[in-house]
């Protein structure tokens, strides 16, 4: 396929199946977006929409036996079917991941010093004093005081959100061009949160990196990123600018989404009203045949239950003008081009 020269990493309508009993299961349905060098992006969405598999299917990373279709092109290369050895040479170099329990990903019986320097000695092929120094370095860019005592210090000598920081480093070790963060800020509190924010926003202005920011909670993107997806049953439902999305949400799941929360979001409309959605989520597998919101929708009408719908750029509202790149898969607020006007064209 022709890629993107332009995108860091691009997702095509990507399913991922996982093998199940007595049957397969369906992970991710049909999940299409996008990183641009420089940019921060956002995932946000339910507890099993989808947003940590999309993580891990970036980093080739999915489960033995699983099966994924549609494209994943990174840097231009197709790595949709490639071989283990080829997401290897992209995992930690191109791509890396802070997982969502990112503090039990590091080793407790291993030092600090050693968990770092082996992924620079590793990808970058740097020699031991060399690794170090830059450890220490990348400890101070993560603000931890002392690094040099830091780097001789075990996992458990550190507080939960400095061990949420040094998993950053690590994962910043080999200099990845994207950076994966699953909820790094989730268990934190939020001066800390706001510390790991701020960190991000300076790493993408400082190193040459993007970021990929996972989380459920729409407030800390409208702070971090340009451009958010937002997630259900392994589909994107609505996505553009944060800006404009949060502003102009279309898509009554996202609108749902901003009501439930305590308190608004820096530059939506919509007033919070602590308002749960109601019912429960569906996944990929479990989904309706129509739009997979539909069982739970203020707004639906007949046709949601059995018509798909695509994402498609939302309509003009009032005087307000409509952002690039903000489309919502909705036949009630986002309806296709009629057929008249394309054929007109
Ligand atoms: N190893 C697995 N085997 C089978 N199904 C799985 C596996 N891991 C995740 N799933 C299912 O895949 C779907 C997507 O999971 P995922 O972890 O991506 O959700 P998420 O959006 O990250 O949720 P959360 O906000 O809770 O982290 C869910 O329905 C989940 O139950
Ligand atoms: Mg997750």
């Amino acid at each position: 396929m022709v890629a993107d020269k332009r995108a860091l990493v691009t997702m095509s309508g990507v399913g991922v199946t996982l093998p199940g009993l007595p049957d397969p299961v369906e992970v991710l349905d049909d999940i299409s977006l996008d990183v641009d060098p420089g940019e921060i992006v956002g995932i946000a969405g339910e507890s099993g929409s989808g947003k940590s598999m999309t993580g891990r299917a970036l980093l080739g990373l999915l489960p033995d036996g699983a099966r994924v279709r549609g494209s994943i092109v990174v840097e231009g290369t197709d790595l949709t079917a490639a071989p283990r050895s080829a997401w290897e040479q992209v995992r930690g170099r191109e791509i890396s991941m802070v997982f969502q329990d990112a503090t039990a990903a590091l080793h407790p019986m291993l030092t600090i010093g050693s968990q770092l320097t082996e992924h620079m000695r590793r990808h970058l092929g740097l020699g031991r004093r060399a690794a170090r120094d830059r450890a220490v370095e990348l400890l101070d860019q993560v603000r931890i005081p002392d690094p040099a005592r830091a780097l001789r210090s075990y996992p458990h000598q550190f507080s939960g959100g400095m061990r949420q920081r040094i998993a950053i480093a690590i994962a910043l070790a080999a200099e990845p061009k994207l950076l994966i963060a699953d909820e790094p800020t989730t268990a934190l509190d939020v001066t800390v949160q706001a510390g790991i924010l701020q960190l991000f926003d300076r790493l993408v202005r400082e190193m040459d990196l993007s970021i990929l920011f996972i989380t459920h909670d729409l407030g800390v993107l409208a702070a971090l990123a340009d451009r958010t997806y937002i997630f259900y049953a392994g589909r994107v439902l609505e996505t553009g600018p944060t800006q404009d999305l949060l502003r102009d949400a279309r898509h009554p799941y996202t609108r749902a989404l901003l009501r439930a929360r305590p308190e608004p979001v820096e530059g939506s409309d919509e007033p919070p009203v602590l308002q749960p959605i109601p019912g429960q989520p569906v996944t990929a597998s479990t989904a309706p045949p129509g739009c997979p919101f539909e069982p739970r929708c203020p707004d639906r009408d007949g046709d949601c239950s059995v018509q798909r719908p695509q994402l498609v750029p939302v309509p003009p509202r009032g005087d307000r003008e409509t952002a690039a790149g903000h489309t919502a898969a909705c036949l009630v607020h986002a309806p296709a081009r009629p057929r008249a006007v394309e054929s007109a064209r």
